[in-house]
């Protein structure tokens, strides 16, 4: 079968002939670029723990009995071939059906990045978040996109972090943000800063992540998703026990089947096909994924990538 290839540490994925999988497989159709598959695309460290190995976190494609069914995570491209490929191996436990509510092609634009916008509003909902706005941080990309338009949607006041605010204001704006702002310093500042912000979903990490948990109000919840700018957290306790904010953790990797139920029912229940076809920047054939992927390092990209497989 063609798949995109990592064969050499450091080098980029190519497109060659693999041998294809046995088990539950999938004949693909879609898959997309998260920033994970960017990084295993050109060849950085992090993300593929063998080699060779197919890239691709995210597939939507039809099994063996004849469904359309989505997968994001669960190793795949990461400790597993992935959805880069003609034909995937999956765990059918961790396969949901696409949702009425979306095409196979919009199952794979939403991905891992909508999943992962879903499981933070849940646990801002979860958690509680006092009444105000909330921020979103990495706006521009798919996590920011997607949790935009789910605050937006429960008729939450959101504030859009970004550093392109000229080039792709009116497109956060469409999506549901209220107020579009720049991106929060990488240098942490005060421990403790103006109360803003009800809740955090925050895709950035590092001094960003944590000038947002220092002013975040009290009672509210700051979901921690991403490293888009920094692994780092250089800050202090206070905003947890002067304020009682609670960081919560996203990860969307090895989900139970019931979680990553609860995340697809949450973006079925609040956005329409529209909204994901407005975050959907591009579609691209297998042999230009590895070229679009430095457009996603590069932080040029509105929202997401999509890989076209065999539709
Ligand atoms: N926890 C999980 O399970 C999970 C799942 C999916 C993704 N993630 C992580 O979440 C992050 C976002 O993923 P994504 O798929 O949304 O990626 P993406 O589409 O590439 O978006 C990332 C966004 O972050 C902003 N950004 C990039 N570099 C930055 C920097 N140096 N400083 C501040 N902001 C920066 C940019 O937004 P603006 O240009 O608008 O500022 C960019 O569009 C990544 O780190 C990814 O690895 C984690």
């Amino acid at each position: 079968m063609r798949a995109l290839v990592a064969t050499t540490a450091g080098a980029p994925a190519t497109l060659a002939d693999h041998a294809a999988p046995t088990g539950h497989v999938l004949s693909a159709m879609w898959s997309s670029l998260n920033y994970k598959d960017a990084l295993a695309l050109r060849g950085r460290p992090g993300v593929l723990r063998s080699l060779p190995l197919v890239p691709g976190i995210d597939v939507v494609g039809r099994d063996p009995a004849g469904d359309v069914v989505v997968v994001t995570g669960a190793g795949l491209g990461e400790r597993t071939d992935g959805g880069l490929a003609e034909r995937v191996a999956i765990d059918p436990a961790t396969a949901l059906p696409v949702p009425a509510a979306f095409t196979p092609q919009q199952a794979a634009a939403i991905g891992t990045a909508g999943v992962t916008a879903a499981l933070a509003v849940l646990a801002l909902e979860r958690d509680g978040a006092p009444d105000g706005p909330v921020l979103v941080t990495g706006a521009g990309g798919g996590v920011g996109g997607f949790a935009i338009a789910l605050l937006a949607a429960a008729g939450r006041e959101v504030h859009a972090a970004t550093g392109r605010a000229d080039a792709i204001g009116d497109h956060l704006r469409a999506l549901g943000a209220a107020a579009v702002v720049d991106r929060l310093p990488a240098e942490p500042g005060r421990p403790l800063q103006k109360a803003t912000w009800a809740g955090v979903v925050d895709a950035v990490g590092g001094g960003a992540l944590v000038n947002a948990i220092a002013a975040t109000a009290p009672g509210g919840t700051v979901a921690a998703c991403g490293l888009a700018g920094s692994a780092d957290l250089p800050g202090t306790v206070l905003p947890f026990i002067l304020r009682g904010v609670v960081l919560a953790g996203i990860f969307s990797v090895d989900l139970p089947i019931a979680r990553r139920r609860a995340a697809w029912d949450l973006l079925a229940e609040r956005i329409d096909g529209g909204v994901v076809d407005r975050l959907t920047d591009r579609v691209v054939g297998l042999d230009a994924a590895t070229e679009a992927a430095e457009d996603v390092l590069g932080g040029s990209v509105r929202g997401r990538v999509l890989v076209r497989i065999a539709p």
